[in-house]
């Protein structure tokens, strides 16, 4: 499956907007499947954990504030060309920014809050999978 899974995060702004199913019925209108989802509250290790590869930069601290400020959603996404699809239909990482129809343009609040996170390549892909769930809960 590698170059169809991607993992996707609703981020805690969308979910506590009550965004998290309008975000779930896009993904699908655009040919992803679901294969695994869970609602958590990430703690602050858990969220410096999975952006660790940002630690050095100044948004960092920010960054796992906002990551830990409620539950979010986070999401195994299978279909062709999973992680170059989904980079497109979530849009730039400052919603000022991305193009019309994606989900950060429609959903997101700022660059800070800006609503889902994607994994933005195959090896990430298959860390950020591993970090939320056993692999039994989305090969089969
Ligand atoms: P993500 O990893 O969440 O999918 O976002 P991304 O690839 O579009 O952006 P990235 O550069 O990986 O940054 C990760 C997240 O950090 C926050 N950020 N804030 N205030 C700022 O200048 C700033 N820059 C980045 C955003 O929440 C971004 O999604
Ligand atoms: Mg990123």
């Amino acid at each position: 499956m590698a170059g169809h899974l991607t993992l996707a995060i609703v981020k805690p702004d969308a979910y506590a907007s009550r965004k998290a199913g309008l975000i779930i019925a896009h993904l699908e209108r655009e040919g992803f499947t679901v294969l695994a989802a869970q609602v958590k509250h990430l703690t602050r290790a858990e969220a410096g954990a999975f952006y660790d590869v940002h630690k050095e930069r100044p948004f960092y601290g920010e960054l796992v504030e906002f990551m830990t400020s409620g539950p979010c959603v986070p999401l195994v996404l299978h279909r062709e060309d999973a992680v170059a699809h989904l980079r497109t239909v979530i849009g730039a990482t400052d919603p000022k920014e991305a193009a019309e129809g994606t989900i950060r343009k429609l959903h997101a609040e700022s660059k800070g809050r800006n609503a889902i996170h994607a994994s933005d390549s195959d090896d990430n892909a298959a860390r950020e999978t591993r970090f939320f769930f056993a692999e039994t809960q989305f090969l089969r």
